[in-house]
C-alpha cells in the first residue's frame, strides 16, 4: 500500500501511515497518541488480525480473571466482553486506558508500529492469535455483510481480490503476522493460534493462564474451558457480540459466532483462487518459520 496516505478506498477506510483505518470509528490523531501509553508490568495486550479469535481471547481472559465462574460475566454485569477487553484503538478509549484500574486487558487490531515501545522492552505482555489466512479471509468477507462501518462486498471474487491486495481494515494479513512477529523475542509475548485452541483448548488455556502468571485449580480452569467454547459462548449474550447495537452490526444478516471452524474455505475458494492464494503466502511466507493448519481433518 502507498503509504503517503494519498490513498483512501472508499468512505468508509481511511490510510493512516501505511495501516488502513476506519472512518469515524478511528481517528488516527488518537491512534498516534497510543504510542505514548505509558505501560504497566500488569498491562496485557490482546493483539489479532480482525476475526482471528479476539472474541474467543476476550472471553478466555475473562474467565480467567472471574477463575471460570461464569455468573461473575453473564448474571453480575451487563457490561459486553468488548467493553470489559476493549479496542485500545478505539475512538475515547485511550483516554479511558490511562485511568483504567490495574491490571489492564485490551484487544487491538493494529500494526506494530502503533503500539508503545515499553512492549519491546518486556514491559507489558503481548498475546498474538493467529489463524490461517483463507479462513480469516472467509470470515472476513461474512463480516462485512453484517458490520455497518465496513463496506459491503460487491461478490466473494471482488473481497478476495481486496484481501490479498490488504485494502481492508487491518491492512496485509501476511505485514501484520510478519511485523508482529519478528519482534516476538523483545517482548513478552504468546504467539498462539486459533487451530491450535480448537485442537485442544483444555492445553491452550493452561498455556494462557501460565504465561498471564493466573493460578486456577484444575476445575476452575475446567470451567474456563467449559464456558470458552464455540456452543457456550453463543449463548452468552455479553461473550458473543449479540448486544453490540443494530447501527454497528445488522444482526438480522449473520451472526458474529458464525462457524467458529478450521476449513471452511473450502466452501468458497474455487480451485483457482485457492491455488492463487497458496502461491501469495508461499512468496509471502517463505521465511517464516511456523505451519499452520488448513483443516480439520488434520485434527481428526
Ligand atoms: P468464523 O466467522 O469463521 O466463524 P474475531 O473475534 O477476531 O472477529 O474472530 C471471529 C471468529 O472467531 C469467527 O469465525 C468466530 O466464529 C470465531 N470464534 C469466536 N469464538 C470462538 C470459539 N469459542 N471457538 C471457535 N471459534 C470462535
Amino acid at each position: 500500500m502507498d503509504s503517503n496516505d494519498a490513498k483512501t478506498l472508499d468512505h468508509k477506510l481511511v490510510a493512516h501511515k501505511g495501516f488502513y483505518l476506519i472512518n469515524e470509528i478511528h481517528d488516527p490523531d488518537d491512534v498516534d497518541q497510543i504510542c505514548n501509553l505509558e505501560i504497566r508490568d500488569s498491562d496485557t495486550f490482546v493483539v489479532t488480525y480482525p476475526k482471528s479469535g479476539t472474541i474467543w481471547m476476550q472471553q478466555i481472559l475473562l474467565m480467567l480473571k472471574a477463575k471460570g465462574d461464569v455468573t461473575a460475566i453473564s448474571e453480575l454485569s451487563n457490561l459486553s466482553n468488548a467493553e470489559v477487553i476493549p479496542w485500545i484503538e478505539l475512538r475515547g478509549n485511550r483516554e479511558a486506558f490511562i485511568s483504567a484500574p490495574t491490571p489492564r486487558q485490551r484487544v487491538t487490531h493494529l500494526q506494530y508500529q502503533f503500539l508503545p515501545p515499553a512492549l519491546s522492552q518486556k514491559i507489558g505482555k503481548v498475546i498474538y492469535v493467529a489463524r490461517n489466512p483463507k479462513d480469516v479471509l472467509v470470515s472476513y468477507f461474512h463480516f462485512h455483510k453484517i458490520a455497518n462501518m465496513l463496506e459491503t462486498p460487491k461478490s466473494f471474487e471482488d473481497f478476495f481480490e481486496k484481501f490479498l491486495r490488504g485494502e481492508v481494515f487491518g491492512s496485509s494479513w501476511f505485514e501484520h503476522i510478519k511485523t508482529w512477529y519478528s519482534h516476538k523475542d523483545e517482548m513478552n509475548m504468546l504467539f498462539i493460534t486459533y487451530e491450535e485452541m480448537i485442537k485442544d483448548l483444555k492445553s491452550a488455556v493452561e498455556k494462557i493462564s501460565l504465561f498471564l502468571g493466573q493460578k486456577l485449580t484444575d476445575e476452575q480452569l475446567a470451567n474456563v474451558v467449559k464456558h470458552s467454547t464455540f456452543n457456550n459462548m453463543k449463548r452468552i449474550p455479553q461473550a458473543s457480540y449479540e448486544q453490540v447495537p443494530e447501527d454497528l452490526l445488522s444482526h438480522h444478516l449473520g451472526t458474529f459466532m458464525r462457524k467458529g471452524t478450521i476449513g471452511d474455505w473450502k466452501n468458497h475458494l474455487t480451485v483457482a483462487q485457492s491455488e492463487r492464494f497458496d502461491e501469495v503466502f508461499l512468496r509471502e511466507m517463505k521465511d517464516f518459520p511456523f505451519l499452520f493448519s488448513w483443516d480439520i481433518e488434520d485434527f481428526k
